[in-house]
C-alpha cells in the first residue's frame, strides 16, 4: 500500500492519538497472569499487539475484542497452557522478548516465532541472561535470532548488568523473576520506559527501583486483576508535534498524552533546539502521568544529543531528523547505535530515504549528523516495512515541494492505525 501526500497548509484542530503500544502489551500479558478478569480500555488495536492478543490465546488465554475494551480473562501466574504450535509474534520485538521471559518461567514447552522482519533482530540479549537465570532457551543462530525454543522452569534469580538501556530486555528479566527463587536484580546502564515496574507494583508485586537498579523477590503468589486505561501513545503523538512545529500558523491539541517522563525525551530534545511543547491538565491515570499538548511553530536550531536522553526517546528519532533538517545549523545525534537493530537500521533507512528527499544527512555509527535548514523535495520513498520511518516520510510529504509517495505504508498500522485519518481531519491531502 502506498500513501500519498501533498504540501500542506498549517494543522489547526484538536486530535487524539491511539493507545500506547508499550502499555497496551504489558497490560495484556500482566492481565493474562493475573487471578481473574482485567478490563482495557484506550488500548493500541494496532498490529504488534494484536500479535500479543494472538500469543496469549494461543495458551489458552480469553482475550475479548470489543471497540471500547479488550476484556481479559487471566488465569493466574501458572494457569497458561503449552501452546501447541510455534507462537507468531509477527514483527513484534517487545511481544517477544517480554513473553521470552514469561515463557523461561512456565512448565512447558514452546517456540516463538514471527515475520522475516523480527527474525533477524538480536534475541542474545535476553536469552543470555536468561540462561544465567538457568533457563533452557535456543535460537538460531548460536541463540542469537529467532525462532526461540524455550523449555521454561526451573529459574533462580540472578543479577544482571545491562550492556544497553532496553526496556524489553530489563522488562523479559523482571518478567522472568516472577518465576525464579530469590531475587532477580536489572541494573540498567540508562534509564529505559519504566511501564512494567509501575504495573508490576499497581497489581501487588513488589519491585524496588533504586536509579537504575531494580529488584523484584520471587516467586511471586499471584496478580491481582486490573481494569486500566491507556494513556495516548507519546511517540504517535510526535508526529504531529513536529509537523505542527514546522508548518507555518499551526496550533494543534493533543488530548490525554502520556507523558511519563521515562518517554518525553523528544520534547526535551526539542527544547535543547529551542521550541517549548506546552503541557495542560497534568494528571495521574491508574499510575502513569498525563496531560494535553499544545504545539504552535517555532523555529528550531541545531544541537548535540546523546546520553541519557537517548533511551528516553528511543523511538522519536526518526521525527527528530526530519526537525533538524528543518532547524537552523547542524544536529548531532551520538550514543544512539541501538537503532541499528530496530524495525530497520534506522540510521541507514532513514539516510537513504531522507536524502531522496533533498536532506543533508550523513550517518555515523552511532547516530546521523544533520545540516539545516534544508528545502525538502517530495519524491517517491519508502517505509522499508518500518512505521515509525514510513510515519516520518509521511509527515517530510506535508513540508516538501511537489508530491511524495511513501511506499510500502501498510506497517503504520503497526503502531498508528488510523494515522492518514488523523492527517486528513487536520486538512492534509493524503491519499490511500
Ligand atoms: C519498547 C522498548 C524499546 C522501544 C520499543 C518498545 C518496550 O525497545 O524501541 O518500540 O515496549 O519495551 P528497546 O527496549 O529494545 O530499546
Amino acid at each position: 500500500m502506498n500513501l500519498t501526500v501533498q504540501p500542506s497548509g498549517p494543522l489547526r484542530g484538536a486530535i487524539t492519538v491511539p493507545g500506547d503500544k508499550s502499555i497496551t502489551h504489558r497490560a495484556l500479558m500482566l492481565s493474562a497472569l493475573a487471578d481473574g478478569p482485567s478490563r482495557i480500555e484506550g488500548y493500541l488495536d494496532g498490529g504488534d499487539c494484536r500479535a500479543t492478543i494472538s500469543c496469549l490465546r494461543a495458551m489458552g488465554i480469553e482475550v475479548g475484542v470489543q471497540p471500547e475494551a479488550l476484556t481479559v480473562h487471566g488465569r493466574g501466574l501458572n494457569g497458561w497452557r503449552e501452546p501447541d504450535a510455534p507462537i507468531d509474534c509477527v514483527r513484534s520485538g517487545t511481544t517477544m522478548r517480554l513473553l521470552a521471559g514469561l515463557l523461561a518461567g512456565q512448565p512447558f514447552y514452546s517456540v516463538l516465532s514471527g515475520a522475516a522482519q523480527l527474525r533477524r533482530r538480536p534475541m542474545d540479549r535476553v536469552t543470555q541472561p536468561l540462561a544465567t537465570m538457568g533457563a533452557r532457551i535456543w535460537g538460531r543462530d548460536g541463540g542469537r535470532r529467532p525462532p526461540l525454543s524455550i523449555q521454561g522452569g526451573g529459574l533462580q534469580g540472578a543479577t544482571h548488568d545491562l550492556p544497553v538501556a532496553s526496556a524489553q530486555v530489563k522488562s523479559c528479566l523482571l518478567l522472568a523473576g516472577l518465576y525464579a527463587q530469590g531475587r532477580t536484580v536489572v541494573v540498567e546502564p540508562g534509564p529505559s520506559r519504566d511501564h512494567t515496574e509501575r504495573m508490576l507494583r499497581a497489581r501487588g508485586v513488589g519491585v524496588e527501583s533504586r536509579d537504575l537498579t531494580h529488584t523484584i523477590g520471587g516467586p511471586a503468589n499471584h496478580l491481582a486483576p486490573l481494569d486500566v486505561r491507556v494513556p495516548a501513545d507519546c511517540s504517535s503523538a510526535a508526529f504531529f508535534i513536529v509537523a505542527a512545529l514546522l508548518l507555518g500558523d499551526s496550533n494543534l491539541l493533543i488530548s490525554d498524552v502520556g507523558v511519563n517522563p521515562t518517554r518525553t525525551g523528544l520534547l526535551d530534545a526539542l527544547a535543547a533546539m529551542g521550541a517549548t511543547v506546552e503541557q495542560t491538565g497534568p494528571r495521574d491515570q491508574g499510575g502513569e502521568p498525563l496531560a494535553d499538548l499544545r504545539i504552535c511553530p517555532q523555529s528550531l536550531r541545531g544541537a548535540e544529543l546523546g546520553g541519557n536522553l537517548v533511551p528516553r526517546m528511543i523511538d522519536e528519532f526518526p521525527i527528530l531528523a526530519l526537525a533538524a533538517t528543518q532547524a537552523e545549523g547542524t544536529t548531532i545525534v551520538r550514543d544512539a547505535a541501538e537503532l541499528r537493530v530496530k524495525e530497520t537500521d534506522r540510521i541507514d533507512t532513514l539516510v537513504a530515504e531522507m536524502t531522496k528527499l533533498g536532506a543533508d544527512i550523513q550517518p555515523r555509527p552511532d547516530g546521523f549528523v544533520i545540516r539545516g535548514p534544508m528545502p525538502l523535495r517530495g519524491a517517491n520513498v519508502d517505509s522499508h516495512g518500518d512505521h515509525r520511518l514510513g510515519m516520518t516520510l509521511a509527515i517530510a510529504g506535508l513540508l516538501a515541494e511537489g508530491q511524495t509517495t511513501v511506499h510500502h505504508a501498510e506497517c503504520i498500522a503497526d503502531s498508528f492505525p488510523g494515522f492518514a485519518e488523523t492527517l486528513r481531519s487536520l486538512g492534509a491531502e493524503v491519499t490511500v
